[in-house]
């Protein structure tokens, strides 16, 4: 009988042959759930390792922003006994998954820009700042597709006339985030997300992952996690979306595959999600690296 489960995913968009990194942290968060851990720590284990990999976007492996600089992250955690905590365009951390992680010790249940950065360095997180070569590689793929009037939504925009950064205008990106779901031997439910962001993106921009709701939401009957581009997202608060209905009795499969079709096909959309039956759902419109493990 199973247990326990983890599911991952590199976001959508990414080469199903980095399933090796998602099995790697779908490895780590079960282990710590037959050491006798929670979901919770599970997915934030899971979600650290998925940063630490560097292939994708988030933590060591975030995108730049639209001036080649500038790396800004999302991420959040929640558990299906309401513990929420999250983090919103932080810069200068390795891991802001573990930020968000602290974040549920205060009476908040979100910070960001600054304030999240100069919270982190009160507990004790380091300054960190690596711009990956994979992060640079995308940056100048971006720049191509930019020029070319290649990116959704982005062909009329007056991007030079909103340039709110310090160096001069430039160019641009495509998107991906990371994701984890667990339940644990005791039925609690978890969920943690990180991101370098979507891109082309402007400076303080913030997408799904780190709003309850929409890239992410853990309740009695489930555990959710999305992918993609995080303004779609936000206006159709898919994780909710995706939970109700299998808190409604839908089959999780059924679920995440049903929520993909309220996309038109040009949004790259991911969804993993698990259930408080032991059962487990992906969908995704584009190819997408996860993995799942049982115990
Ligand atoms: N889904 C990640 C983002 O839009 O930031």
């Amino acid at each position: 009988m199973t247990r326990a489960i983890v599911l991952t995913h590199g976001g959508v968009g990414s080469d199903p042959d980095l399933k090796d990194g998602c099995e790697l942290a779908a490895r780590v968060g079960l282990k710590l759930m037959m050491e006798g851990a929670g979901a919770l720590e599970a997915v934030v284990a899971a979600a650290c390792a998925l940063e630490d990999d560097g292939r994708f976007n988030a933590g060591s492996g975030s995108s730049l922003r639209l001036d080649g600089k500038t790396i800004e992250m999302d991420a959040a955690v929640m558990d299906s006994s309401g513990r929420l905590g999250a983090v919103a365009a932080i810069e200068g951390v390795k891991n802001p998954i573990l930020v968000a992680r602290e974040v549920i010790d205060t009476p908040h249940v979100l910070l960001c820009g600054q304030g999240a950065r100069e919270f982190a360095r009160k507990r004790g997180f380091k300054e960190f700042s690596w711009v990956s070569p994979r992060a640079k590689a995308r940056y100048e793929e971006i720049k191509v597709a930019i020029s070319r009037g290649d990116l959704p939504g982005w062909k009329d925009f007056d991007l030079k006339g909103n340039w709110n950064f310090q160096v001069q205008y430039s160019e641009v990106f495509p998107s991906d985030t990371i994701g984890a779901v667990a339940i644990d031997p005791k039925g609690n439910l978890a969920v943690a997300n990180s991101t370098g962001g979507a891109s082309p993106m402007l400076k303080g921009r913030v997408g799904d992952s780190c709003l309850i709701g929409c890239g992410f939401y853990a309740g009695p009957s489930g555990a959710v996690a999305t992918t993609g581009i995080g303004e779609e997202i936000i206006k159709r608060t898919l994780a909710k979306l995706v939970y109700d209905r299998i808190a409604g009795g839908m089959p999780v499969p059924e679920a995440c595959q049903d929520l993909l079709t309220i996309f038109p096909k040009d949004i790259p959309i991911g969804i993993i999600a698990i259930s408080s039956r032991y059962e487990y759902g992906v969908a995704a419109n584009r190819e997408m690296a996860w993995a799942v493990l049982e115990g």
